[in-house]
């Protein structure tokens, strides 16, 4: 039998334990074996920490799963400690508002949350919120997961009545890149501000700014966050160590800080205890988890959060999908002629085979973030599952709803000009942004 390198040291190490084992019961009558025996335990929670983190891996830099496996959602919800989003969440969301919940929230896009439960409570008493979220200007060219959270966050907008803030952290790309300058990072940020306008938000009700710009307005908030957020505790968080700039350390009270409606005077004047519901995706929960922890501190509430999953990569379902390869991903620059390419070179489980699990599938799993017909999708899923639809229609499907969204985008786009953005970044009032 042949032993790969792995299966030897496994042995090797079963020897060891076995000799450990020996070893210890010579010294089980000493006095200081308590201590010994802590340390053993210690060390092997420690590995198994080590060894779950290998599995699964997840901050707002680096997203991965172990290799072709998909990312774990239900353990990240039970790892950073927040709820799901369930079916009565979902009908009270109808009921508030009397208009069909957005797809990602019908299709669990949208799958989990802090204290939304609590906006809704207070919303159902006649107290309003106003919605945050944000992006990192790291490239000019957007791809359909970027734009997940901003055409949810337009939902929620329209159907609540309420007002939306938009970060750029033009900042936070500047210290990440090696090699973005300064004026790179805001002008990136100006060019993705025209995608985000075309998502359709209401220029009566949102405030979008870049932090060169604008973080001088909230800079209270940001160092009262960075007075009581310690050292060990954003490494722990973030898992930075002593190679990081202190840019990139310092940066988080910066993204914690519009979280709190007084980091907006121009908006929410006299209105300290405003709440903040963010949407995001949930490789953004750190900077969150941080601000929660923080804001009883500084007496202000905690932001509510409703996060989503990834929009997987076209190559595999193990993560977000990547800039830096234009294959795994639709860009809402991509052409029709693009779209047919990427989606006719998609990968399936089973090709053509009778097919049980359409949650690894990835045509179908793109269906069911942007196929907004629940009828037709269930047909799909049923007709494909069975085997009578086979996989090339599937995709034919996919390509035609993935152009119908890319070419709305990119209509509203080109509506976009340099003045609507001036009007977006205006530092105003916004008397209607309740109605
Ligand atoms: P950024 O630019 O990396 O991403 C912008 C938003 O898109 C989400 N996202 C995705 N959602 C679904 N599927 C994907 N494949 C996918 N890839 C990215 C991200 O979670 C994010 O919500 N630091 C932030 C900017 C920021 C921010 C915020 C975000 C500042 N303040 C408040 C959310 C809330 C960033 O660089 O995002
Ligand atoms: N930090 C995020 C990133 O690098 C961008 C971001 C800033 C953001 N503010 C936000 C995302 C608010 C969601 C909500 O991707």
């Amino acid at each position: 039998m042949v032993e790969t390198m792995e299966e030897k040291t496994i042995q090797e190490i079963k020897q060891l334990m076995q000799l450990i084992d020996q070893k210890l019961s010579s010294v089980l009558s000493s006095p200081m074996k308590h201590d010994l025996i802590h340390e053993i335990n210690q060390w092997s929670d420690e590995k198994q920490e080590e060894s779950e983190s290998l599995d699964q891996f997840l901050n707002p830099w680096e997203v991965s799963a172990k290799d072709g496996g998909k990312i774990d959602y239900d353990k990240l919800v039970d790892k950073f400690g927040c709820e799901r989003v369930d079916q009565s969440l979902i009908d009270r969301v109808h009921r508030l508002t009397s208009r069909d919940p957005h797809v990602f929230l019908r299709r669990g896009v949208f799958f989990a949350h802090r204290d939304f439960n609590e906006i809704l409570d207070s919303y159902e008493r006649g107290d309003k919120f106003y919605l945050y979220t944000g992006r990192g200007p790291s490239s000019e060219a957007l791809h359909l997961g970027h734009l997940i959270p901003f055409m949810f966050t337009k939902y929620l907008q329209e159907a609540f009545k309420v007002p939306v803030v938009i970060q750029l952290t033009d900042d936070e790309k500047f210290y990440w890149s090696k090699t973005l300058t300064v004026e790179d990072t805001e002008s990136l940020a100006r060019e993705n501000i025209k995608d985000i306008i075309a998502c359709g938000f209401d220029l009566e009700k949102t405030f979008i700014f870049k932090n060169f710009d604008f973080a001088g307005k909230f800079y209270k908030n940001t160092a009262k966050v960075g007075k009581y957020v310690r050292y060990n505790k954003v490494t722990a968080i973030f898992g930075f160590s002593d190679e990081y700039s202190i840019g990139k350390i310092g940066f988080p009270p910066v993204q914690a800080a519009p979280s709190f409606a007084s980091s907006f005077q121009h908006l929410f004047p006299g209105k300290d205890n405003l709440r903040c519901l963010i949407p995001c995706a949930i490789d953004q929960d750190p900077y969150f988890r941080m601000t929660r922890d923080v804001a009883p501190r500084l007496g202000y509430s905690k932001p509510a959060l409703i996060e989503s999953s990834f929009l997987p990569s076209l190559k595999a379902m193990n993560g977000k999908m990547s800039a830096s390869n234009p294959n795994s991903a639709i860009y809402v620059t991509d052409n029709t002629k693009d779209i047919k390419k990427k989606v006719n070179d998609l990968f399936f489980i089973c090709d053509n085979l009778l097919f049980t699990n359409s949650q690894v599938d990835i045509p179908f799993k793109y269906l069911s973030f942007f196929l907004d017909d629940d009828t037709e999708l269930e047909h799909i899923k049923k007709e494909y599952g069975e085997g009578r639809m086979l996989s090339g229609e599937v995709k034919q499907r996919l390509a035609e709803v993935l152009i119908e969204v890319v070419e709305r985008h990119r209509r509203a786009r080109a509506a976009v000009t340099d003045y609507m953005v001036d009007e977006f970044m205006a530092e105003r009032p916004l008397p209607n942004m309740f109605k």
